[in-house]
C-alpha cells in the first residue's frame, strides 16, 4: 500500500482536500489526523476490520480501550447512555480541548473501541483540522495515538509515517501539535472523579470547575488500572532511560556523575531544561524548555525522545520537571518512559 500524505494547513483549511480521507474513514479505512495533542490514528466507531486494523499496525494490545472523537455534542446520544450535570459542566468548561471523559456505554459499542469494558471514553478535540475531518466523516471516530505501540506517541505528521510508511492509506499533516501529550483521561463513573491520566487539563482546572477534590491515580494504587493503557511502558526511545528529579543542583550533580561513568566511546543524550544546558561535562544535551514554561517541554517531551532514536543514543538522561499543575503530566510520561530507573535527588 502506498501511504498518501495530504498536508492541510490549519489556518486556511482547504475542506476539498480532506474529502479523500472521510471518505477512506467511512468506507471503512484507517487515516491518521492531526489533533491539539498528538496525531490520531483514526476508525469509523462501528466498523468493526477497521478497529482491528487499528490495533494490528499498532501492535495494540486488544486490553487496551479506544477514545471516540467527535466534534459535536450531539453525537453522544448514539454513544453513551447518561450524561449528568457534572460532566456537562466539564464539557461546557473544556470542550473542545484535550480532556477525554469516560461515561457509561450506550449496549451496541463494539468491545474493540471499549475492550469488553461498561464505559466509553470520548473526547472532543480542538484541532481545526481534526475537526474538519470528523464533521465531514459524520460519525465517531475511534483513534489511539498514531504510533507503534511502546514508541513514543506523534507530534509531527513525520513521525506517523515513520511509524506507519505503507501500512495505512492517508496522513493528514497540518505541522506540529501544540500541546504534544496526550489528552487528560477523567472518569465520573466511580464515586469521586478519578483523573486515569494526567494531560494538559490539569487536577487543578478541573477541581475548580467541579468545586469538588478530583483524585489521581498512581501507579499500583488500583488493582485494575482503570485506564488500561497505563499499564504498558510507554513512550520510551529504544536506549536505556534515566530520569533524574528532585532539587535543581543535586540533578545536574547527579547527571554529570553518570556521564562520567560512561565510557567515552558511548553517546550519552541529556534532556536539559533551557536554565541548566551549559552545565553538563559532555554528550549531546537538548534543551526541552525553561522550567517555568512548562508547555514548552509538554509540546517538545515526544520529539525529543524520538531524536534520541535518531541519533543513536547509547543512554538517555532526563531531567525531571516540578509535580504541580502540568508538570504532573510531563513526570507521568517520563517515568513510563524511564521504565522505572527513576534516581531521586530531593
Ligand atoms: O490526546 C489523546 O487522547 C490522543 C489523541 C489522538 O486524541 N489519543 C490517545 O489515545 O492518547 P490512546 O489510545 O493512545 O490512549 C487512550 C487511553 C489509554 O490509556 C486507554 O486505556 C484509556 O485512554 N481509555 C480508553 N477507554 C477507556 C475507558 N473506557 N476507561 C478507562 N480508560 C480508557
Ligand atoms: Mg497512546
Amino acid at each position: 500500500m502506498q501511504t498518501k500524505v495530504i498536508q492541510v494547513n490549519p489556518e486556511n483549511i482547504n475542506k476539498s482536500s480532506l474529502l479523500p480521507a472521510a471518505e477512506k474513514l467511512k468506507e471503512g479505512g484507517v487515516v491518521a489526523f492531526p489533533t491539539e495533542t498528538v496525531y490520531g490514528l483514526g476508525a469509523v466507531y462501528n466498523r468493526e476490520n477497521a478497529l482491528k486494523e487499528v490495533f494490528t499496525v499498532k501492535g495494540r494490545p486488544a486490553d487496551n480501550p479506544l477514545i471516540l472523537h467527535i466534534w459535536d455534542q450531539r453525537q453522544l446520544a448514539d454513544i453513551v447512555l447518561e450524561i449528568n450535570p457534572r460532566y456537562q459542566l466539564l464539557m461546557d468548561a473544556f470542550w473542545p480541548g484535550p480532556l477525554t471523559l469516560v461515561f457509561p456505554k450506550k449496549p451496541d459499542i463494539s468491545p474493540l473501541v471499549t475492550a469488553g469494558l461498561e464505559t466509553v471514553a470520548v473526547r472532543m478535540p480542538s484541532h481545526p483540522v481534526g475537526r474538519q475531518l470528523l464533521e465531514l466523516t459524520g460519525l465517531p471516530v475511534a483513534a489511539p495515538s498514531a504510533n507503534l505501540s511502546g514508541s513514543p506517541s506523534p507530534t509531527l505528521a513525520e513521525h506517523v509515517i515513520s511509524d506507519f510508511d505503507g501500512k495505512i492509506p492517508y496522513v493528514i499533516d497540518s505541522g506540529p501539535c501544540s500541546a504534544g501529550i496526550e489528552s487528560t483521561v477523567l472518569t465520573l463513573t466511580t464515586d469521586q472523579p478519578i483523573i486515569l491520566r494526567p494531560g494538559s487539563i490539569t487536577r487543578e482546572m478541573l477541581e475548580k470547575v467541579l468545586g469538588e477534590p478530583v483524585y489521581l491515580t498512581k501507579p499500583g494504587e488500583i488493582d485494575r488500572p482503570q485506564a488500561p493503557g497505563m499499564k504498558y511502558r510507554h513512550y520510551a526511545p529504544k536506549a536505556p532511560v534515566i530520569l533524574v528529579e528532585g532539587k535543581n543542583d543535586k540533578v545536574v550533580e547527579k547527571i554529570n556523575q553518570l556521564i562520567g561513568e560512561k565510557p567515552t566511546s558511548q553517546k550519552v543524550i541529556i534532556l536539559s531544561s533551557t536554565e541548566n544546558k551549559d552545565r553538563y561535562c559532555r554528550g549531546i544535551v537538548m534543551d526541552i524548555g525553561p522550567q517555568t514554561q512548562l508547555e514548552i517541554t509538554a509540546a517538545l517531551i515526544y520529539q525529543s525522545l524520538r531524536e534520541c532514536d535518531k541519533l543513536q543514543a547509547d543512554l538517555v538522561l532526563i531531567e525531571g520537571v516540578s509535580d504541580e499543575g502540568l508538570g504532573a503530566a510531563i513526570q507521568n510520561r517520563l517515568r513510563k518512559a524511564a521504565g522505572g530507573n527513576v534516581i531521586d535527588v530531593t
